[in-house]
Order: structure tokens, then sequence, then C-alpha cells
């Protein structure tokens, strides 16, 4: 589903690069953890993925069903079913939560040539799955993010992934700043997505999510490469000894 091949990528405009010859391939059906030190270009292989402009592809491709999405806008790569919940989710003032999760609907819907949602219809779905993450409707009135605490952007980043189900979904450490009932339920929600035909991409810093959203592949990334991928118990591992080890494995 996803194939990254020795990808080089650098901040736009400067020289300096951070993603340095990155391989990766997520399947169907797959859950993959990116786990790895702080600065190692996690989020910017998000970011990259999404199609932000912040970041410029010198080398390698990005493959998504066999296609490179490297030329496609980042709105394209939305219609194609990517989906990036950030680590830091973005503040949006004058836009309630409600018409901002229409609309981003309703476009996902007019790229696969289906007709827009019926407001009765859209209110409905919003519900239902704002009452699995425990969102409080009330919330869904306001700007989306804006005044939210950590945790509820967090959900807030799930219910826009629940509601667009998308095909590929990176989770930029959505654990983080989640209380123990809210990482359970977030968890939840990631794990009712797993589907044969879609692919999860979870970034975390943390074991303790994996206890929850159980990872077929687990791959550490450590200075804009992947310098050990294994199953679940690599997660185990790095919890037990650090990156230290690995890190000097792979010099
Ligand atoms: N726009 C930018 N300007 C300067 N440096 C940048 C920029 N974007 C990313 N970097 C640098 O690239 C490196 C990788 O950053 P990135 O945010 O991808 O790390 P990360 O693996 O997500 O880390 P963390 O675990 O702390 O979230 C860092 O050293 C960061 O400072
Ligand atoms: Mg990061």
């Amino acid at each position: 589903m996803l194939e990254i091949r020795n990808l080089h990528a650098r901040i736009t405009g400067t020289e300096t690069e951070i993603i340095r010859g990155l391989n990766l391939t997520v399947k169907a059906g797959e859950v993959a953890a990116i786990m790895g030190p702080n600065g190692s270009g996690k989020s910017t292989l998000s970011y990259i993925l999404a199609g932000r402009s912040d970041y410029e592809v010198t080398d390698g491709d990005i493959l998504y069903n066999g296609e490179s999405i490297l030329e496609l806008e980042p709105s394209e790569r939305a219609a194609k079913g990517i989906f990036l919940a950030f680590q830091y989710p973005v503040e949006i003032p004058g836009v309630a939560t409600m018409q901002f999760l229409k609309v981003a609907m309703n476009e996902q819907r007019k790229a696969r040539g289906e007709d827009e949602l019926k407001t009765p219809e859209f209110i409905r779905l919003v519900k239902e799955a704002a009452g699995d993450l425990k969102i409080d409707p009330e919330m869904l009135k306001r700007p989306l993010n804006v005044g939210f605490s950590g945790g509820e952007k967090k959900r807030a980043e799930i219910l826009q992934m629940k509601l667009l189900a998308p095909k590929l979904c990176v989770l930029d450490e959505t654990d983080s700043g989640l209380d123990i009932d809210a990482l359970k339920i977030v968890s939840d929600g990631v794990n009712a997505l797993r589907s044969p035909d879609r692919a999860v991409i979870v970034i975390t810093h943390y074991q303790r999510l994996l206890e929850y959203i159980v990872p077929d592949s687990v791959h550490v990334l450590y200075k804009g490469q992947v310098i050990k991928s294994g199953d679940k118990d690599l997660a185990l591992e790095l919890e037990a000894d650090g990156y230290a080890q690995i890190i000097e494995a792979a010099a």
C-alpha cells in the first residue's frame, strides 16, 4: 500500500537534509509503529507523506498503491485516502468543528463521486462517532481545536479520522497528553478502523500505546533513516534497553 524508497528530503529552500535515504514498506491491513529518538525525523516524514510544502523531496520516491504521490497536492492526497493526525493539531479560529467536519467529509465524498451528505445524516454520523470517543457534542460547536485541551485535540483528530475513514492513517504521537481512559478510547477507535484494505502508521515513544494498538511491525527511525525493523517485540526491547545498542549496531 505504501512503499517509501530511498527517500531524501530537506527543508524547502535550504541545504538541511532531514530524511536521509529512508526505506519503508507498509502493506494493506498492516499496523506499523514508528519509534525513534526526538528529532530523528518522524514528524517530518508524516508531513512529507501529507504533502506539506515546507519540505522538498530531493531523491527517492513514495509510492501509494503503486503510484508516486510526490507530485500530488495535499488535498489530492487526502482525496486518495491519506490522513495525518498531527502531533500538534492546528487551531482553526472562526470555523466551528461541525462545519469543518462537514466540509471535509463532503470534499472526500465529492472526490469519490458520491453525493453530498444530507444534514440529518451528517449529524447522525458525527453524534455516533463523537459518542464512541466520549466527546461532548457541545464541544463540536466551538472553533476547531481553539482552546481545546491537549487530550481534546487528540480526540478531535481521531473523530476526523473515524468520519473520513481514510485508507492510510498516520498518527503522530496521538498518545501524548492523553489520560489513561482517553488512551483506551482512542486506541479502540484506531483498532475499529483496522481492516484488510487499510494501513495505519502509529508514531509513538511509548510501548504502552502498543499494548492497546498491537502493531504488526515496528521500525526505528534515526537521523532520517529506518535503522531497524522488527515485530512488536522490538518495541519491548527498546523499552527495556533504550536506543543506544541499536544505534551503535547500525553505525
Ligand atoms: N522547518 C524546520 N527548520 C529547521 N529544522 C527543522 C525544521 N523541521 C524539522 N527540523 C529539524 O528536523 C529534525 C527532525 O524533526 P522532527 O520533528 O521530524 O523529529 P521527530 O522525530 O518527530 O521528533 P519528536 O520525537 O521530538 O517529535 C529536528 O532536528 C528538527 O529540529
Ligand atoms: Mg515529532
